[in-house]
C-alpha cells in the first residue's frame, strides 16, 4: 500500500520524511519518481498538476495538506473518492495570530506611524479609538472564522459573523444567507474575508459589495483583510476602492495570480499592507500526523474525519 504525496510550489522533504516515520508500513512515493499506480491508496497533496492524480485505480483518499481544498476541486480530472482537509489547532492558531495582529495594526494605526518614525515626525493622535469601538465582520465562519471572532471578541473588538448557516455564539452576532449580507455589511467597519474559494463565493468580494460597508466609523473608511483566497476577490476593484477611499486600507495574504505579478499596483500602495500567502502554513509535524491518524481510521473502518462536502466545494 503506497501513500504519494503530490505537491508543487512547496518543499516535498520535510513531508517524506514525516509521512516515512510515521507511516513505516506503507510505501512513501513522489510524483517526481517512478512507482506502482496500482498500489496507490491514498494520496496527500498541494496544488497537485492537473490530471496527476488521475489513473489510480485503488484510491481510497485524498489528503490536501491545507485546510483549503479549491487546488484539489478545480482539477477535472480529480479522481471521485471521499476528499478530507486539515482542521488543526496549530494552523488554526497561525490564523488566529494573523488576524488579530492586523486588525490591531490597523486600530492602532501602526502604518502611520511606521511612516512618521521613517521621517521622524512627532505626532500623536489624542482621538485614538479604542477595540470597542470597532465592528468588525468576519465572513467566513468555520473552524478559522469563529477561533479569530472568539479571539478577537477577547480583545474587546465588537465581532459578528457571516456565513452559509447561522451561528450562535455568546457575544457575536451571526449573520447568514445572501438575505443578511448586506446588513451585516452596513454595521462592518473591518471585513475580514475567511471564506471558502467555491463557485458561489468566487469574486465575491467586488466593488458593488465593498460600497455596502459603514461610513460611519471610528476608523474613517472601512478596512479590509482577506487570507482566505485570492479567486474570493476582484483585485481590480480592491485598487480602485483603496484609490477612490471607498476603501480605507487593506490587508492581503491572497492575490488572483500568485507570487503577485511586479507590475500590479499593490505593491506600492501606502495604503496596503501585503504578505506572501503565509497567514497560516501547514507544519509538517502537525499536518503529516492528522493526516496519518485519518488513514489509520479508514483501515480501521472508521469515518474519515473532515471530510470535504464536493457538493458545496469545502
Ligand atoms: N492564507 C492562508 O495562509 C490560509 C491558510 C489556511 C486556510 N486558508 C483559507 O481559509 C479558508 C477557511 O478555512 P476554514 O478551515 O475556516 O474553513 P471552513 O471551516 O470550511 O469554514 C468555511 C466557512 O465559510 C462559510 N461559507 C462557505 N461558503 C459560503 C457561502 N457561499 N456563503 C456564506 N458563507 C459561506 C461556511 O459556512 P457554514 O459554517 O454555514 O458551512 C463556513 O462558515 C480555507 O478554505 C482556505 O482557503 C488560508
Amino acid at each position: 500500500m503506497s501513500l504519494l504525496i503530490a505537491v508543487s510550489g512547496w518543499d516535498e522533504a520535510p513531508w517524506i520524511e514525516r509521512f516515512r516515520a510515521l507511516l513505516p508500513e506503507h510505501r512513501i512515493v513522489t510524483l517526481g519518481e517512478p512507482f506502482d499506480r496500482r498500489e496507490v491508496h491514498y494520496v496527500a497533496a498541494w496544488k497537485p498538476p492537473h490530471g496527476a492524480l488521475a489513473g489510480l485505480p485503488n484510491l481510497a483518499a485524498i489528503f490536501s495538506l491545507g485546510a483549503g481544498v479549491d487546488h484539489l476541486l478545480n482539477d477535472p480530472r480529480l479522481p471521485d473518492v471521499p476528499i478530507a482537509r486539515v482542521v488543526d489547532a496549530d494552523l488554526t492558531q497561525r490564523m488566529s495570530e494573523y488576524i488579530m495582529l492586523h486588525c490591531l495594526m490597523h486600530l492602532r494605526q501602526q502604518r502611520l506611524y511606521d511612516h512618521q518614525q521613517r521621517e521622524k515626525i512627532w505626532q500623536p493622535d489624542y482621538s485614538q479609538a479604542a477595540a470597542r469601538d470597532i465592528r468588525i465582520g468576519i465572513m467566513g465562519m468555520g473552524v478559522m472564522g469563529q477561533d479569530a471572532a472568539l479571539k478577537l471578541n477577547q480583545l474587546g473588538f465588537n465581532v459578528a459573523g457571516w456565513s452559509r448557516t447561522p451561528k450562535n455564539f455568546d457575544n457575536i452576532q451571526s449573520f447568514s444567507g445572501s438575505e443578511q449580507l448586506d446588513v451585516f455589511l452596513a454595521r462592518t467597519d473591518i471585513l475580514i474575508c475567511l471564506l471558502p474559494l467555491t463557485d458561489a463565493t468566487r469574486g465575491m468580494i467586488n466593488r458593488p459589495l465593498l460600497q455596502k460597508l459603514a461610513r460611519n466609523g471610528r476608523l474613517s473608511g472601512p478596512i479590509l483583510i482577506n487570507a482566505a483566497r485570492g479567486g474570493v476577490h476582484v483585485e481590480a476593484d480592491i485598487i480602485s476602492c483603496l484609490q477612490d477611499g471607498t476603501l480605507k486600507a487593506a490587508t492581503l495574504d491572497v492575490f488572483e495570480v500568485e507570487p503577485l505579478p511586479s507590475d500590479s499596483p499593490l505593491w506600492t500602495m501606502a495604503n496596503v499592507t501585503l504578505t506572501p500567502h503565509n497567514a497560516a502554513m501547514s507544519d509538517p509535524d502537525f499536518v503529516a500526523a492528522q493526516i496519518v491518524q485519518n488513514i489509520l481510521r479508514l483501515e480501521a473502518g472508521e469515518d474519515l474525519l473532515h471530510q470535504v462536502d464536493r457538493g458545496v466545494g469545502y
